[in-house]
């Protein structure tokens, strides 16, 4: 059974996707803990299935690397197999990603390495393309060009709103973390390999 700690700063909807998963006992991943830097909505979730969470905020610390160090004790605790963020809005100092590393994936809602950063959907939508998507990767020191575990092309319509456009690429990425998480669980796919590429 693979352990999973979930970091969040927003709704959670990807998070809560796992949860609803692991509810299935033939699934091989459990989320054992969720993680936030900030007082994220999503912690919601974790209360209703449940499962213990954690705060570490962002503006309680000096620097980020105090605060990182915070938040990889908290992580830490839980011996996770695989730390995912999953609409976690900070970027993590180096020694949490080596740390951790290539156990830690990141769900991203555009088809890296286009629209990198934290407004994929808003600069895919300025760039004017027909189509985005959604990605998951291993997270690396860089942003958001780590190896690519799996993405998939989601349409852009005319007249989509950054709002719609997120809500027809959410359904996309929570498919693809599931079936990540479990392909990850049964040996499918090799992290560890992906990261040496
Ligand atoms: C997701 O679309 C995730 O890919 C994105 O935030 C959203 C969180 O949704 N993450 C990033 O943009 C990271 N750069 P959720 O809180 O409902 O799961």
């Amino acid at each position: 059974m693979l352990s999973l700690v979930v970091l969040i700063s927003g709704g959670g909807s990807n998070l809560r996707a796992l949860l609803e998963a692991s509810e299935d006992a033939e699934f091989p991943a459990r989320v054992v803990a969720v993680g936030a830097d900030r007082d994220a909505e999503g912690l919601a979730h974790a209360e209703e299935f449940g499962i213990s969470s954690f705060t570490v905020p962002f503006s309680s610390y000096q620097n980020r690397e105090e605060w990182g160090d915070a938040l990889l004790e908290q992580i830490l605790q839980w011996e996770p197999d695989l730390v995912i963020l999953s609409g976690f809005m900070r970027l993590l100092p180096p020694r949490v990603i080596a740390a951790l590393s290539p156990n830690l994936i990141n769900t991203h809602p555009a088809f890296l390495p286009e629209f990198p950063g934290a407004h994929g959907v808003r600069d895919a939508l300025a760039a004017g393309v027909t189509q985005t998507g959604a990605s998951l990767i291993v997270v690396d020191e860089s942003v958001d060009a780590g190896p690519i575990i799996v993405r998939e092309r989601v349409p852009v319509h005319p007249g989509d709103t950054e709002s719609s456009l997120h809500d027809r690429i959410k359904p996309v990425e929570r498919r693809l973390l599931v079936q990540a998480v479990l392909d990850i669980a049964n040996g499918h796919i090799n992290l560890k390999e992906l990261a040496r590429a």
